[in-house]
């Protein structure tokens, strides 16, 4: 007999656990499945942001940010820090352990919420009257039927044609975060937001990184001008980093991994690695999930097509995270999950892409929020631009941080935020601050009128809202 539910959700990363919480908030009976299991078999729901993405990921960027800081930055300070050590394994266990830490809170979350939990593989079977029929293969095989299904099942690495990924010598996000020994040579295809984090982990803990990038242009998605400043505090670091490379062959070793690239100009070149991290995008992950029968629709790249509202082409089922378009970002999964739960309720939610923050958690940290200044300028928009220096802040200078700006792109006429755009220290919490502005359609006036506290790092946003109209206090 298949266990009744109003709501079950295939998949727990951070799109479907939030989702299933909502629903079971909003007073619906609701199930989540998810089958990430810990090394002991226990379940690790989270999905790839708990397990192999962001928390394990900035929790090595901790550590071995502390680990650079001791070695390099801490003698400005006064401090001597002798006979400095690492130990890796010890680094690694403690990423594990906020893990698994997060994965417990999350089993947590769902007993409070009364959200019944299954362990194991989810597949939309077909209809059953009304209700959709939901199994449940793993450890404890169910069978559920439910009035709406919300598919969460996020993304995969997108894989390099002809490359396998071992995992040893060539190594996707999971094993980039599992390296047991501090690589002498590491390789890195793709400066996108995976390579740049895990290049840094590595390198300040003491690799010699490169990493090759196919597209000509560093970072095309940011602001130019954080673009431009963002390689060449990189390139001081040490991080070597080739734009414009063809990538030919990936050969892997016992000891070594053996790359052959056309360069920028077309020729070719050879380098050898101690271990080669793969990350060239993601791409959605829909695996078992349904029976050919049923007819969900994907699009030409995979993902399940959605309407705006999250719905795919199947009554009550709905789709949500990075198994549809849009950023693959998990703050974007969790509001789409929010949103969906609510519109079950009958509720009118609205999620805007165009406020969804972006953070790339490097040393200085990239945050944006809005559009670029690029792409106003392709759009013919008439804007103004406002820029402050952390080097001109009393607070960054006392933390001895003080690369990078802060941007504000406004509205030539209205004088509405069009853009936030930072490079700095914590600029990942910076940034809400813009994100908080652009939701209430706030003016640069606006942001530059408000009382920041001294001496703050915000006050470099206030002092850029300034800026915009030209009349900065202290530059
Ligand atoms: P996922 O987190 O991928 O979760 C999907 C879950 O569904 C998984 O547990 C999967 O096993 C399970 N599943 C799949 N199919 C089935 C099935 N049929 N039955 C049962 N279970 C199933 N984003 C940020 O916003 N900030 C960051 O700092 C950040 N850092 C990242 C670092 C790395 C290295 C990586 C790889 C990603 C990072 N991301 C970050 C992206 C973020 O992890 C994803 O955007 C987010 O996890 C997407 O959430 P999701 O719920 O859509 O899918
Ligand atoms: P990405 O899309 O950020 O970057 C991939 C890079 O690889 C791009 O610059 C692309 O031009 C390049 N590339 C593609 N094919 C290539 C090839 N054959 N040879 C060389 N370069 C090639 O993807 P990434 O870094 O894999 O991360 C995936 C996603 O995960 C991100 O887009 C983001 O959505 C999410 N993420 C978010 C983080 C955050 O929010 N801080 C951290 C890490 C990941």
């Amino acid at each position: 007999m298949a266990e009744a539910f109003d709501v079950v959700v295939i998949g727990a990363g951070p799109g479907g656990y939030i989702a299933a919480i909502r629903a079971a908030q909003l007073g619906f009976k609701t199930a989540c499945i998810d089958d990430w299991s810990r090394a002991d078999g226990k379940p690790a729901p989270g999905g790839t942001c708990t397990n192999v993405g962001c928390i394990p990921s900035k929790a090595l960027l901790q550590s071995s940010e502390h680990f650079d800081q001791a070695g390099h930055r801490f003698a400005e300070h006064g401090i001597g820090v002798a006979g400095l050590t690492l130990d890796l394994a010890k680094m690694l266990a403690r990423k594990d352990k906020v893990v698994t830490q997060n994965n417990d809170g999350i089993l947590y979350l769902f007993k409070k919420n009364k959200v019944t939990f299954f362990h194991g593989m989810g597949s939309l079977a077909g209809k059953d009257g009304d209700a959709w029929k939901v199994n449940v293969t793993g450890v404890k095989p169910a069978e559920l039927v439910a009035h709406h299904v919300v598919i969460a099942t996020g993304s995969k690495p997108r894989p390099l044609p002809g490359i396998d990924i071992d995992n040893d010598r060539v190594l996707d996000n999971a094993g980039a975060l599992a390296i047991p020994q501090v690589p002498k040579r590491l390789g890195v295809v793709g400066a996108g937001v995976i390579g740049l984090e895990m290049g840094s982990v590595w390198r300040r803990l003491g690799a010699d990184v490169t990493v090759l990038e196919a597209l000509p242009t560093f970072l095309g998605a940011v602001d130019e001008s954080v673009a431009r400043e963002a390689l060449k505090l990189f390139a001081k670091q040490g991080l070597k980093i080739e734009t414009g490379i063809k990538i030919d062959s990936v050969v892997a070793g016992k000891k070594d991994v053996t790359v052959t690239y056309a360069d920028s100009v077309g020729k070719a070149t050879t380098a050898s690695f101690d271990r080669l991290i793969v990350s060239i995008g993601r791409i959605p992950f829909t695996g078992g999930l349904v029976a050919d029968t049923v007819g969900l629709a994907l699009d030409a790249r995979g993902f399940v097509t959605v309407d705006a509202d999250c719905r795919t082409n199947l009554s009550n089922v709905w789709a949500v995270g990075d198994v549809v378009r849009g950023p693959m970002l998990a703050h974007k999964a969790e509001e789409e999950g929010v949103a969906v739960a609510e519109r079950i309720a009958g509720q009118h939610p609205h999620v805007d892409f165009n406020t969804v923050p972006w953070v790339i958690y490097t040393a200085p940290e990239i945050a944006w929020v809005g559009e670029t200044e690029q792409q106003l300028k392709a759009r013919g928009a008439e804007y103004r631009a406002g820029s402050f220096p952390f080097m001109a802040n009393g607070r960054a200078r006392a933390l001895g941080d003080t690369s990078g700006f802060v941007k504000i792109l406004a509205d030539r006429k209205t004088d509405r935020i069009l853009g936030m755009h930072v490079i700095g220290p914590m600029a990942s919490e910076l940034i809400s601050e813009g994100v908080v502005a652009m939701e209430f359609g706030a003016s640069s006036e606006d942001l530059a009128r408000i009382c920041h506290a001294h001496p703050t790092l915000s006050e470099a946003t206030k002092e850029a809202a300034l800026a915009v109209d030209g009349r900065t206090l202290n530059l």
